[in-house]
């Protein structure tokens, strides 16, 4: 297959008119000017690019979006559980799932970090969904055993997809299954979040992430949240240090939101490696606050973005990558006199929502235009001037009609198919 367009292999350069050949799920070749046959997409006024990845995305709240008036703690329980516990039908959660898929296609997310709902066989459904439609996935099923209806709760002896032993080392039948997903599924651990893991669940968890297995959870949203987890883990120092003491953070946990920490917290959590996932649009959403962009640069934590649907509205990753500048804008504005704040450029955020949730994630043959790297791509039709502001004109006018074409593990596929 050939693509043809303007290939914007980089946020620094203009992306110059070429080709590109796929070749069995890769990039085979690459070439300037015209293609040297027939394009199968694309034309002289498309734009290649490699496709979104999401860090952070609650596959069963897609239709929960917009509930508005809530704060975290009252939104979970009002909105959030009540949507979760749909999928106590099997049936629904099988659907949803496929709606999911459909619309992070649709929004050109190719890859993503998820949750699924506690429910065992949402873990068999995503399987499943996986095995039709080879989106780049970490996911897994959430686990809580309080603050949440009964029906949520996994107790002990309840079935959850490690199987029924907790043996780390020793694939359990689901993450056999998950890896015959063409190789593109990894099943994570996600203890929701410190308020609703009692001791026992956050130990059972880290038993389970033993090896090379992505950890998923929150930390630190909102002040409430963080009053709670003091007064249920009064012994010890902070948050995240509940995470740590049960071996939780390392180089493969995902940590959604960040927005109160204090500097202990921030050099903890760089220590460890472990990745502070920038939600700006939930963050807005439910007026956690504003993500404080520089003490993660100050401490050197790796960062991704993720869109954190439902409390985040938006799918597209192009318009959460706005919200990642607006919300620097406005500490910016809002900071005291002589306080420098970084406000990321458009081709940083760009690359963060490509290359660098890629990284984050562990898809690291994803997220560029290079020979051998994976044909995970997007063929772009949008009516904006090719020049330096090319990227800004992208993300600030961001359509999802400006995807013409999607190249998904090397197969072209329509994004409105089903
Ligand atoms: N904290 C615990 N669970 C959730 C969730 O589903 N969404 C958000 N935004 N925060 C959470
Ligand atoms: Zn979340």
């Amino acid at each position: 297959m050939i693509l043809q367009g303007r290939l914007l292999a980089s946020a620094d350069e203009l992306p110059r008119p070429g080709w590109l050949r796929v070749d069995e799920g890769r990039i085979a070749e690459i070439g300037d000017g015209p293609p040297p046959e027939e394009p199968t997409a694309g034309g002289a006024d498309a734009i290649i690019c490699p496709g979104f990845v999401d860090a952070h995305i609650h596959l069963p709240q897609l239709d929960a979006v917009g509930c508005d008036g809530l704060d975290l703690l009252a939104w979970l329980n009002e909105v959030i559980f009540p949507a979760e516990l749909r999928w106590s039908d099997p049936v629904v959660a099988r659907a949803d799932l496929h709606q999911a898929y459909r619309r992070m296609l649709r929004a050109g997310t190719l890859g993503y970090a998820g949750y699924l709902t506690s429910h065992h066989h949402g873990v068999v459904a995503v399987i499943g969904v996986a095995q039709q439609c080879s989106l780049r996935s970490v996911v897994g099923q959430v686990m809580m055993d309080r603050y949440a209806p009964d029906a949520l709760l996994i107790n002990p002896g309840t079935h959850d997809h490690a199987g029924q032993a907790d043996r780390p080392g020793q694939p359990a039948p689901l993450a056999r299954l998950a890896e015959s997903a063409r190789g593109r599924l990894k099943l994570s651990v996600n203890p929701r979040f410190a308020v609703a893991c009692s001791e026992t669940l956050l130990a059972r968890a880290a038993v389970r992430a033993k090896g090379d297995i992505f950890v998923q959870t929150h930390l630190a949203e909102t002040r409430r949240e963080c009053e709670l987890v003091r007064e249920l883990f009064p012994d010890d120092p902070h948050y995240a240090g509940v995470y740590d003491r049960h071996g939780l953070l390392g180089e493969r946990t995902l940590l959604a939101h960040c927005v109160h920490l204090d500097l202990d917290q921030w050099r903890l959590i760089a220590r460890r490696r472990s990745i502070v996932v920038h939600c700006p649009t939930a963050n807005t959403f439910l007026r956690s606050g504003l993500f404080d962009l520089d003490a993660a640069r100050a401490h050197g934590v790796r960062l991704a973005l993720g869109s954190d649907v439902a409390a985040g509205p938006d799918t597209a990753m192009p318009r959460v990558a706005r919200a990642m500048i607006e919300t620097a804008k406005v500490r910016a504005m809002t900071a005291p006199a002589g306080q420098s704040v970084h406000v990321p450029t458009p081709g940083e955020v760009w690359t963060m929502i490509t290359r660098g949730n890629a990284l984050a994630l562990g898809f690291t043959d994803m997220g560029r235009l290079v020979p051998g790297a994976a044909a995970d791509l997007l063929v772009l039709r949008a009516q904006v001037p090719i020049d330096r502001h090319l990227i800004g004109r992208l993300i600030y006018t961001w359509r999802d009609d400006y995807i013409d074409a999607i190249v998904l593990n090397g197969r072209l596929i329509d994004p409105n198919g089903s």
